[in-house]
């Protein structure tokens, strides 16, 4: 990572990318990956900054899209729409209509309304659309609950309870190819049995749907890999050795089936911090000492949103050690980046860095009190800061 002095004179707020990182993780992702012969689609709602889906790019992954303004942005980046897959319970007829324009790999279809809502819009425009189910496996992602998509009561997938009548309203589909399943449980799952729960699922529904005559080529079992929060520099990369052979232990293919994943928060997590300003330091009538600082949950919504704890390191130099709540200027009580943590004595001018913000961070940002969109910043070790 940067040297302080580089990063000294830029204006706060900013996101700052260590892409030398970035393209470590993605080596390792597609070595381990083609190991085993499977695909990863990157997960574009992680951060869809340009350069960072230029990075992508040059990795030759493909894209998951939840939005036609993904799959849009995943076009104008270069990504060969054959390796586009588009998930989300609520698409757009707009949205489809492009998709299906483009020529996208794969429709991962949330419900049977929808199944019955592309084929239309696949007659409508004279092309065919390919569609994988995506099923709600009922497995316990054992993550925040606002993270956890593939239980019982989730709006995601279709029930698995359903899926004898998807097979006979698919039947009477005229435009679609039923071509595959989809699976995605949640995210940042770190008990890594987890995986091999899903497995046994998907191996169960996948011989039931051959067993009733629908042939399945293509399985995705989304991402969700999770990433350590509390230590960012001793587990810069996550374990995905691990994880890939888990899904070549437990997911029996023929060799006409193809098995893809859907990573976003594992690659792009740790290359990512946002960088912030001490603007004051006050004391609370209880005692509480706060930092307030010059970012926000508009630029960093996780802690807000789900508790979520991002390891926070003052770069300016100090001695001596103090406790401390980080908070930023939002008009909102749960604008606390972190609660009552140990770091070194913290005075106005410090620059802070929260760590493992690379997923979920910039692209989550609004401007909610007219504040402005954090910029990026990022360095390489041969160019430096740019
Ligand atoms: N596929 C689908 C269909 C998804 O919905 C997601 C994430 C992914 C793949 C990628 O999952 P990942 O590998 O990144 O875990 N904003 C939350 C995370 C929301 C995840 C939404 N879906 C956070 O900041 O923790």
């Amino acid at each position: 990572m940067t040297e302080i002095g580089e990063i000294e004179g830029i204006d706060t707020p900013f996101y700052l990318y260590d892409i030398d990182l970035l393209r470590r993780t993605l080596q390792k992702v597609c070595d381990n990956a083609s190991r085993y012969g499977f695909f990863v689609h990157y997960a574009l709602k992680a951060n869809f900054e340009p350069r960072i889906l230029q990075e992508v790019k040059s990795f030759r992954l493909g894209t998951d899209c939840v939005s036609g303004g993904e799959v849009r942005a995943s076009v104008e980046a270069g990504f060969d729409p054959a390796g586009i897959v588009f998930a989300g319970v609520g698409k757009r007829d707009d949205e489809i209509e492009y998709a299906l324009e483009k020529g996208i790999f794969a429709f991962n279809c949330e419900s049977l309304e929808e199944l019955e809502v592309i084929d239309g819009i696949a007659a409508k425009s004279g092309r065919r659309a390919r569609v994988a189910l995506r099923i709600n496996p009922d497995v316990d992602p054992q993550t925040h609950k606002n993270i956890s998509t593939g239980q019982a009561d989730s709006k995601f997938g279709i029930a698995y309870t359903e899926i004898e009548e998807a097979i006979e309203r698919a039947e009477s589909l005229r435009n679609t190819d039923i071509v595959g399943l989809h699976f995605h449980i949640g995210s940042q799952i770190t008990n890594l049995k987890v995986f091999e729960y899903l497995c046994k699922r998907v191996v169960s529904i996948m011989s039931w749907f051959e067993g009733r005559g629908v042939k399945i080529t293509y399985v995705n079992v989304g991402g969700g890999l999770g990433i350590n929060y509390e230590s960012p520099r001793t587990e810069p990369i996550p374990d995905f050795d691990t994880y890939f052979r888990i899904f070549a232990d437990n997911l029996p293919l023929r060799p006409d089936q193809t098995l893809h994943f859907e990573l976003g928060r594992s690659i792009v997590a740790q290359c990512g911090a946002l960088i912030t300003k001490v603007l004051y330091n006050k004391k609370t009538a209880s005692g509480k000492n706060y930092v307030l600082v010059d970012a926000s949950m508009t630029e960093l919504i996780r802690p807000a949103l789900y508790g979520a704890h991002h390891h926070i390191e003052n770069l300016t130099p100090h001695d001596g050690t103090e406790v401390y709540s980080i908070a930023g200027g939002v008009c909102e009580s749960s604008d606390i980046f972190a609660r009552d943590i140990t770091l070194p004595v913290t005075e106005r001018g410090d620059l802070l860095a929260l760590h493992s913000a690379g997923a979920y961070g910039q692209s989550m940002a609004s401007c909610y009190n007219m504040r402005p969109l954090p910029r990026s910043v990022y360095y390489t070790e041969v160019d430096g800061i740019e």
